[in-house]
C-alpha cells in the first residue's frame, strides 16, 4: 500500500516521548513488508542540525486565517532505511527552542502552527506528486487533516480516495483552543458544533480528528476500551463510543535496531540472554558510578525514565521514596524532565540521600539506555498508559518491570503470580489500584524474589528477554487497518 505518515515527532529528528519512537520505526517495518511509505514532520530548530537533510528548493503557500503563509520542503531518509522523510520548514512557527512549549508555558500560537502543518502536508502531496492511499495521522497536531480531506478535498483531483487513519497516542492531550482559532483553520463555522469540532465552547482538534477520520486506533487494546468510559475518556468517551465500530487497539513494537543490549552502542558492556548476569552486573556498576551512587552489586537498582507528568505516577513514586530512602536498601536511578513540582522533590531527595538516589533531570538518550541496562527493576506505576515503551525495552534488557495494570502495561507485562510462573509466562510484577500501598506491595514482591528466590528471578528475567515485541506483528495489523480504511473511503467515493 501507499502510506503517508504525518507526525509532529519522529526519532531521531525530534522527540518528547514514545510518539517519536513509533513514527521513526513503524514506517521502516512497513517498508520492509513491501509497502511504500513516506513520512512528514515539521523542520524544528533541533531537526535541521541532523546530517543528511537537503533542501528541495520547493516553496508553497497556504492560507492560514486571512494570511498566506509560505513554507519550504526539505528531504532526507529515515536512518538505515529507504523511507523518505519530508520536513516542512516555516521558521516563524518551528525555529524555536522546543516543540510545543517553553519554560513550562505552551506556545500561544500552537493552533496556528499545526493548522499550517496539516495544510502544508496536504499541499506537499500534490507538489511532490506522492501516490497516497492512506494518511496515517498521529495525535491532535495532525487532526485537521481528516477534516480537510472530508470537507475541502472531497472533490479535489487525486485526493478523493485518500483515506485517513488517526492513531491516538494519548487522549489527555487534545489540542483545545479558544473558539476564535476556528478562523485559523479556514473551516466553516457550521462545523463548530458539539458533534464535530466544538467542546464546551472551545475548539477541540482531537475531537475533530475523532469525528472525521475514516479509522481510529489506540496503541494498545486495553486503552481502546478504557477510553470509552470516564475518567480515561477525558470527556470524549461519548464521541469514542459513537465511533466504536472503527476503533481498535494495536500494541506498539520495539525497534530492536536501537533497543537491544546485544548491540546497543550507548552501553559500556553488551549482553544477551546467554550472559545477562555478567553483562547486567557490569552495566550496573558502570551506571552506579556514572550516577554517583556507591558501587554495590547486591543493592537492587530501581530504574525510572520518563516525562515528569501526572500520568506517570510520580506522586506515588516520590511518596514511597520519602519513606524508603531512610529504611530500605535500594538505589534509585531516575531520568526525566517535566513538571517543576516533581523536579523539586526529586532534586531534594537526591541532595539529601546521594547514596540512594541517582538523578538526571534532562533529556538524555544515552542515559535512558544505560538505565534500562544497569537497573534490576524498572518501575512504571502509571495512572494511565496508552501503551508505554519503556516496559518493552526493559523486557529485552532483562530489567524486571513493576507496573500498574493499566492500558498497554496490562497488555504487555504478565504478573509473576503462581499460574503465570507455572506456565513459564511471567515477565514482571503488576498491581491494580492506583495507590502507594499497592505499588509498595508489588515492589516488595519483586525485591523478595530478587533477594531470596534466585531461580524464580532468573525465570522471570529470561522469559522477558526471550519475548519478541518487534514491530513485525503490529505492522501487519496496521496493514489490515490501512486496507479497511482505504476500502471504506473508496466505497464512500463511489
Ligand atoms: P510517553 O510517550 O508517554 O512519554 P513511552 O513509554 O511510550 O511514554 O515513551 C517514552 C520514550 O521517551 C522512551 O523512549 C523513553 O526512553 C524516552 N524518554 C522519556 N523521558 C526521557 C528523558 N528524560 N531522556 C531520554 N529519553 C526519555
Ligand atoms: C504516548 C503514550 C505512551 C505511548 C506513546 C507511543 O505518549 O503516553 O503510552 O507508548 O504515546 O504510542
Amino acid at each position: 500500500m501507499n502510506i503517508l505518515f504525518v507526525s509532529s515527532e519522529v526519532t531521531p529528528y525530534a522527540k518528547t516521548g514514545g510518539l517519536a519512537d513509533v513514527c521513526g520505526s513503524l514506517p521502516i517495518e512497513l517498508n520492509k513488508l513491501g509497502h511504500n511509505v513516506a513520512v512528514m514532520m515539521p523542520a524544528y530548530r533541533q531537526t535541521k542540525g541532523h546530517p543528511g537533510i537537503e533542501p528541495l528548493n520547493i516553496k508553497f503557500d497556504v492560507p492560514i486565517g486571512n494570511k498566506i503563509v509560505r513554507g519550504r520542503l526539505l528531504r532526507s531518509t529515515l536512518p538505515n532505511s529507504e523511507v523518505p522523510i519530508f520536513f516542512i520548514e516555516q521558521d516563524d512557527y518551528f525555529d524555536r527552542p522546543e516543540l510545543y512549549r517553553h519554560k513550562g508555558e505552551d506556545f500561544k500560537d500552537n493552533c496556528e502552527r499545526f493548522a499550517f502543518f496539516c495544510r502544508a502536508a496536504l499541499e506537499a502531496i500534490r507538489i511532490l506528486k506522492l501516490d497516497v492511499e492512506v494518511i496515517h495521522c498521529h495525535d491532535w497536531q495532525t487532526c485537521l487533516i481528516p477534516a480537510y480531506l472530508h470537507i475541502e478535498y472531497a472533490h479535489c483531483h487525486g485526493y478523493e480516495t485518500i483515506g485517513s487513519l488517526l492513531t491516538i497516542h494519548n487522549l489527555a492531550y487534545q489540542g483545545i483552543f479558544w473558539h476564535w482559532d476556528m478562523l485559523l483553520t479556514g473551516l466553516d463555522w457550521k462545523y463548530f458544533n458539539w458533534h464535530q469540532m466544538e467542546f464546551y465552547g472551545k475548539l477541540n482538534l482531537l475531537k475533530t480528528g475523532l469525528t472525521f477520520a475514516d479509522g481510529l486506533n489506540t496503541v494498545s487494546p486495553t486503552y481502546a476500551q478504557e477510553i470509552q468510559t470516564d475518567p480515561l475518556g477525558c470527556g470524549l468517551e461519548g464521541v469514542l463510543q459513537s465511533r466504536a465500530d472503527v476503533l481498535c487497539g494495536i500494541v506498539n513494537g520495539v525497534h530492536y535496531a536501537e533497543w537491544d543490549p546485544a548491540h546497543d552502542t550507548h552501553l559500556p558492556y553488551k549482553y544477551d540472554v546467554s550472559n545477562w548476569q555478567s553483562g547486567k552486573a557490569a552495566c550496573k556498576s558502570a551506571l552506579q558510578a556514572e550516577l554517583g551512587l556507591p558501587v554495590s552489586p547486591r543493592t537492587p537498582v530501581i530504574g525510572l525514565v520518563g516525562r515528569l507528568s501526572e500520568q506517570k505516577g510520580w506522586d506515588l513514586v516520590t511518596d514511597l521514596m520519602r519513606r524508603w530512602v531512610r529504611e530500605v536498601d535500594v538505589q534509585w536511578a531516575i531520568l526525566g524532565t517535566g513538571e517543576m513540582q516533581y523536579h523539586d522533590i526529586l532534586a531534594q531527595l537526591a541532595r539529601e540521600y546521594p547514596h540512594r538516589v541517582g538523578l538526571r533531570l534532562d533529556f538524555n538518550e544515552g542515559m535512558s539506555h544505560r538505565i534500562e541496562a544497569g537497573s534490576d527493576i524498572f518501575l512504571m506505576p502509571s495512572r494511565y498508559e496508552p501503551c508505554g515503551l519503556n516496559q518493552l525495552y526493559s523486557l529485552k534488557y532483562g530489567t524486571v518491570p513493576v507496573v500498574r495494570a493499566t492500558g498497554g502495561l496490562k497488555d504487555t507485562v504478565a504478573d509473576a503470580n503462581d499460574e503465570n510462573l507455572w506456565q513459564q509466562r511471567a515477565t514482571g510484577f503488576s498491581f491494580d489500584n492506583y495507590s502507594t500501598h499497592d505499588m509498595e506491595v508489588a515492589l516488595g514482591r519483586a525485591l523478595n524474589a530478587y533477594h531470596h528466590q534466585p531461580e524464580k528471578w532468573q525465570q522471570i528475567v529470561e522469559t522477558g528477554m526471550k519475548q519478541d515485541w518487534s514491530w513485525r506483528k503490529s505492522a501487519l495489523e496496521y496493514v489490515e487497518l490501512y486496507q479497511d480504511v482505504h476500502e471504506r473511503r473508496l466505497e464512500a467515493y463511489e
